[in-house]
């Protein structure tokens, strides 16, 4: 997918701090969000260059500044790892995001100098973290799974991390240099401070990041209850529920009830009827988003996919070979429809609370894509079916999903799928 803002010059994030910080979590999830947005992304991660070529388990000491053999193997791994990168962006990758510790000066200067050498744009972004209980829920909830502990007693591993952590700390040297672009995260987000971050998307980047947490809560996707629309096969419209759907609706309410207890869970709703009057069902405060109606099918809007055939060939055949890219004649496409809701991914993100969407067909394809980093490709055609729930709880690297079939079923929802390959 070609990104939404012409590109000017490749970029390269370069993450700095110490271990357990977060930096992983971090660089995947820009990863996700600059992919999912038309941004060829890759995660180059040193620790796995360390794993494969020298092994995983490493005692702590082999990360002691003052051991030569281990700086050399760290060094070479790091430069391996750069030069993976390098040759990425020479083949035209769009963002490079470099995944190590560069935690101090030196190193810094050395991956800058290479950067720089290739042309490309060089952020750094530092991930600080003070607080002891947001550091030890990483070591455990992360560190202890990773292959460096496999097999090692938890306790121990613990132990181990916190000596390798410590010898970081005796050569760390925080980012400070004020002739660089940096963006600092401190106690995940409590404060941000960024130095000469310039260009649209170096600021949409630290946007993004001041709303990131770790706080896990689940967040329940569905589309509306069957729509008249629906059993008439028709694209779009604004039409209300079918029996089926206002049913489906009542059922919604029971399940909500019955998954998030006591807790009021805020819906956000499109503000067509149809979404509007499924969340009615939940009697739970509702705020609708314009940017959550359904896709535009312009031109083809009311029709079905049949008459959509029959009557614009050429625009079906197209939509056929790129459903991505297809734009309806004064209408949208999918790279449309996410760019569109990338402000409701954002403000997501930012929530604490479980959250349900009550949506549409091809907008949730969207945000389903973001939470479960699917190719952008693959997004028009995910499969979003109704009077199923789906349950998302993100988590460090992902989201864990769950779908629930509430019922009442649908004889025959007609799908773009089955029109297409008629
Ligand atoms: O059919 C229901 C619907 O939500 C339409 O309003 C919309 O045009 C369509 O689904 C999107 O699905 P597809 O992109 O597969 O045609």
């Amino acid at each position: 997918m070609s990104p939404d803002v012409p590109h000017r010059r490749q970029l390269v994030l370069v993450m700095v701090g110490l271990p357990a910080r977060g930096k992983t979590y971090t660089a995947r999830k820009l990863a996700r969000y600059l992919n999912w947005r038309g941004y060829a992304t890759r995660v180059f991660n040193v620790g796995n260059y360390r794993r494969r070529d020298v092994g995983a388990q490493k005692p702590a000491n082999f990360f002691d500044p003052k051991n030569p053999a281990g700086l050399e193997a760290r060094t070479r791994v790091a430069m391996e790892a750069l030069d993976d990168l390098l040759a990425w962006m020479a083949q035209g990758g769009l963002v490079g995001i470099y995944d190590a510790t560069n935690s101090t000066r030196a190193r810094r200067e050395l991956v800058l100098a290479r950067l720089e050498a290739a042309g490309l744009r060089v952020v750094f972004v530092e991930s600080v973290c003070n607080d002891t209980s947001v550091i030890e829920a990483n070591i455990r909830g992360t560190k202890l799974r990773s292959p460096d502990y496999k097999g090692v007693d938890p306790d121990e591993a613990v132990a181990d991390f916190r000596r390798r952590i410590a010898f970081y700390e005796d050569a760390y040297e925080p980012l400070e240099d004020p002739d660089l672009s940096w963006v600092k995260i401190v106690d995940l987000g409590r404060q941000v401070v960024v130095n000469r971050i310039q260009g649209y998307l170096p600021s949409r980047l630290v946007y993004f990041l001041m709303n990131l947490h770790t706080v896990e809560r689940r967040i329940w996707l569905t589309r509306h209850g069957q729509s008249l629309a629906n059993v008439a096969g028709c694209l779009g419209g604004d039409s209300g529920l079918s029996p089926l759907g206002e049913r489906y609706a009542a059922r919604l309410g029971e399940f909500l009830a019955e998954r998030a207890g006591d807790e009021r869970v805020p819906v956000w709703t499109s503000t067509l009827r149809r979404t509007i009057q499924t969340a009615s069902a939940l009697h739970l405060p509702s705020s609708p988003w314009r940017a959550l109606d359904e896709i535009d099918a312009g031109k083809c809007d009311g029709l079905t996919y049949d008459e959509f055939h029959r009557r614009y060939p050429d625009d079906f055949a197209s939509r056929k070979a790129d459903k991505l890219r297809f734009r309806y004649p004064r209408g949208e496409s999918y790279q449309d429809v996410v760019r569109r809701v990338e402000p409701v991914i954002v403000e997501i993100e930012r929530q604490r609370r479980p959250l349900m969407i009550v949506a549409h067909q091809a907008v949730l394809r969207a945000l389903y894509g973001y939470f479960l980093d699917k190719a952008p490709e693959s997004v028009p055609h995910l499969d979003v079916p109704l009077h199923t729930v789906i349950e998302l709880t993100p988590h460090a690297y992902g989201a864990s999903e769950r779908r629930f079939f509430l019922g009442p079923s649908v004889e025959h929802e007609p799908s773009w799928n089955e029109a297409s390959s008629s």
